[in-house]
């Protein structure tokens, strides 16, 4: 507990360089709300393996970096949504999630990966919030079967990096082998290009 209080505040240091970096949710990320696995399969995924790309992202910087990796590796893409909209206001967005990660909260969420078990690598993207993984993430990992999946994080930060976002998506993921996170500073524009290749290389799947 002493912890989770100690990330909080933590967080709250970096928020107050990061408000004004904030963005109301893109439209095209609530629109139609189900997000599904792009419609195009992938047949061929890197050294062979199926490989998908599952995120949430609130303002876009998360979203920018899946969408670098499922390139990168011809994965598929599912961005993780939940069926409550977050608030448009900064302050209240906060709050409501600083409220719900101090109670374990897990947000109801809009759709499903339907064939989960068709992928032996899975990549999981989320924004530091607070500290650690965003409440939406908690929810789409609490509804799977991790058991023998390759596992990999990657999130996006204010100015904090990783806090405790990797050790708690680890936490949250029995039976899985989960590789080594990342953190990049958040951008619309993605990460770097280098350090994306040399992490998913250093992953053993590039
Ligand atoms: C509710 C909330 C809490 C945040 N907490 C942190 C934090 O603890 N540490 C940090 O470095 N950045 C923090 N940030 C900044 C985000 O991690 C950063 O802007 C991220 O790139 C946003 O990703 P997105 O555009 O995919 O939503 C927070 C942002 C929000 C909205």
């Amino acid at each position: 507990m002493r912890k989770n209080i100690c990330s909080v505040l933590c967080g709250g240091a970096i928020l107050l360089g990061v408000a004004a970096c904030a963005k109301a949710p893109a439209e095209a990320e609530q629109a139609g709300g189900a997000a599904a696995v792009s419609q195009e399969t992938k047949e061929e995924a890197s050294n062979g393996k199926k490989i998908l790309v599952a995120y949430y992202s609130y303002s876009g910087n998360t979203k920018a970096v899946a969408g670098q990796i499922a390139a990168a590796l011809g994965a598929d893409l599912f961005e993780i949504n939940t069926v409550e909209t977050y608030p448009s206001a900064y302050g209240d967005l906060v709050d409501q999630a600083q409220r719900e990660i101090k109670a374990g909260f897990k947000p109801q969420l809009s759709s499903r990966v339907e064939n989960m078990a068709q992928y032996d690598v899975v990549f999981i993207g989320s924004p530091n919030w607070w500290g650690t993984v965003a409440p939406a993430v908690s929810s789409f990992l609490s509804q799977y079967n991790w058991e023998g999946k390759q596992v990999a994080g990657f999130f996006t930060h204010g100015g904090g990096g990783m806090q405790n976002c990797g050790r708690d998506l680890q936490r949250q993921l029995p039976g899985a082998k989960v590789l080594s996170p990342v953190a990049f500073a958040g951008r619309s524009s993605g990460a770097p290009q280098k350090e994306l290749q040399a992490w998913l290389t250093q992953l053993g799947l590039k």
